[in-house]
């Protein structure tokens, strides 16, 4: 049984694990408001808003497709819909703008798109002073990524997500009311859908049933029930274990220093730390899915799921990452280089879990650079991603580290293209021979995201755009030299 809030209102249900936040709404309560497109986290049709309440005591707003979003995370929570916002006859600020500006013809995207607004509008209000908060383009385009609109036109909703501020403040009451507090199962390692709350509850629920699928975001496990029609006999939740949701600093013990981030830290709580150390990992995480799936979805969910072309690992290959995993035998640690196995096998074993990741500090006088190709900027996986670390030691090329995703059958480091570069210059010559000593690091496969010819040509031309990049750094402290100079003196060498 879960018990949580829907729009203010008290529900206990009954809920199989397998079943979605999407058919709990429609076919068990009759909450038609929330539509489903795609069943796939792509459309964004089916946008609620999930109410946490934080450490701190507040209650926190954020977008998720519930359509793969389990049921049973609802609990202990406060969901809100669309069938909810407006206050009596009065409009929700975020449907009075759409109304106002023309965001809907057919309507089908309306409610998600105005589920994705009230959260926007809600993060705003948190944050008091709207005047020195201003919507930038990035912020509205983050809080839009996630939803398509296939008659309006963007046009319109943007000017209603821009006007939304303007219209007056209706909005329920109850939608400040705290959830209920989540009650743990007495039996709690039986329950089909556990939900520890402690490391020592997870390893209980391990133990008992290794057999068990762990879900944390579920935004790559639910595929496989809404798209292969798997159906989940026993998950184990650890979306809610609390050792698997802190950040903490660290030192290694080979002297290294860092961050363990829990496995189940969502992209959305680990991107200030990104923003504030690793430029180019925040700047990927930008472009990872959309706002619903960086609510939810984790780092650990994303290095488990061993996907070929997801988006973390070979950043974390080439930062030199470990992993912590635990079970009912202790706790282990490896170098995720040999977590990789194969293609979508992983050397973790039955009964198992991903405790956390680690993330070093950077390194000073060390650059990263990551490169995503994918088929749109928004909301799409990659085709092939390089993620690039180096240090220029006296001109010459130190601890060159390259790892691509999309190229083989696991997420991979170069190692032959770095060596072709280690300790070189780096001249038009050494990067030559390492974009040659690519087609013997990889024979990648053909499917519908590139041909196999695609993403050879595409991995080789990132190192070159690496090579520019190289040069252009290098002579953007020649003041004088114009960014035409620089492009000619990078293509001369
Ligand atoms: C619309 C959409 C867009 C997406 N865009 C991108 C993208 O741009 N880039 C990208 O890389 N990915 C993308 N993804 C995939 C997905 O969002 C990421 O891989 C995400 O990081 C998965 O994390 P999660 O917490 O949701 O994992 P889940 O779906 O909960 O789990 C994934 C797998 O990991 C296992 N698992 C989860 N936690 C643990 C743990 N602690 N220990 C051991 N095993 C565990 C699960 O059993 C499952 O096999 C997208 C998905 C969707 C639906
Ligand atoms: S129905 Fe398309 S994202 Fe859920
Ligand atoms: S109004 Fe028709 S899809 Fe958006």
């Amino acid at each position: 049984m879960i018990d949580f809030l829907l729009n203010g209102q008290p529900r206990h249900c009954e809920a199989t694990p397998e079943i979605s936040v999407l058919e709990l709404l429609r076919e068990t309560l009759g909450a038609m408001g929330t539509k489903e497109g795609c069943a796939s986290g792509d459309c964004g049709a089916c946008t609620v808003a999930i109410g946490e309440t934080g450490a701190d005591g507040e209650l926190r707003y954020h977008s998720a497709n519930a359509c793969i979003t389990p049921a049973h995370q609802l609990h202990g929570r406060h969901l809100v819909t669309v069938d909810g916002l407006a206050d009596g006859d009065k409009l929700h600020p975020a449907q009075a703008a759409m109304v106002e500006c023309h965001g809907s013809q057919c309507g089908f995207c309306t409610p998600g798109i105005v589920m994705s607004l009230f959260t926007l509008h809600e993060q705003q209000r948190r944050e008091q002073d709207k005047a020195l908060a201003p919507l930038t383009p990035q912020r509205l385009e983050a809080a839009l990524g996630g939803n398509l609109c296939r008659c309006t036109g963007y046009r319109p909703i943007r000017d209603a997500a821009l006007t939304m501020n303007e219209h007056p403040e209706h909005r329920p009451l109850w939608m400040d009311a705290a959830a209920p507090e989540p009650k743990a199962g007495p039996a709690m390692s039986e329950s089909p859908f556990a939900q520890p709350t402690t490391l020592t509850e997870l390893i209980e629920c391990l133990e008992r049933h290794p057999e068990a699928r762990l879900v944390a975001g579920a935004t790559d496990l639910w595929l496989e029930s809404t798209q292969r029609l798997v159906r989940f006999e026993r998950l184990i939740d650890v979306t809610r274990v609390a050792e698997l949701n802190v950040i903490e600093e660290t030192t290694l013990e080979d002297g290294r220093r860092g961050w363990w981030i829990g496995a189940a830290v969502t992209y959305t709580r680990l991107e200030p730390l990104l923003e504030e150390h690793f430029d180019a990992f925040a700047h990927l995480l930008h472009r990872l899915g959309s706002s619903q799936i960086r609510n939810r979805g984790t780092l650990g969910g994303n290095v488990a799921n061993a996907s070929p072309i997801g988006d973390a690992p070979p950043v974390l290959l080439t930062l030199g990452s470990r992993l912590k995993l635990v079970g009912p035998e202790g706790e282990r640690e490896l170098p995720l280089e040999e977590f990789f196995l194969d293609y979508k096998r992983t050397a973790l074993q039955q009964g198992e879990a991903i405790r956390a990741l680690f993330l070093p500090y950077p390194v000073e006088g060390e650059t990263l650079k990551v490169w995503k190709l994918s088929k749109r900027r928004e909301d799409d996986i990659s085709a092939v991603l390089g993620a690039f670390a180096w240090r220029l030691d006296n001109g010459v090329l130190r601890d060159v580290r390259l790892a691509f995703g999309g190229m083989a059958g696991i997420p991979k480091r170069a190692a032959r293209a770095e060596a072709a570069l280690e300790g070189k210059a780096p001249s038009a010559a050494a990067f030559q021979q390492a974009r040659l000593a690519l087609s013997q690091d990889f024979q990648p496969m053909s499917d519908v995201r590139g041909s196999a010819h695609y993403r050879q040509v595409s991995a080789a031309n990132l190192l070159e755009r690496l090579r520019l990049v190289l040069i252009i750094e290098n002579q953007a402290q020649d003041a004088t030299a114009s960014p035409r100079e620089v492009m000619l003196h990078a293509y001369a060498h």
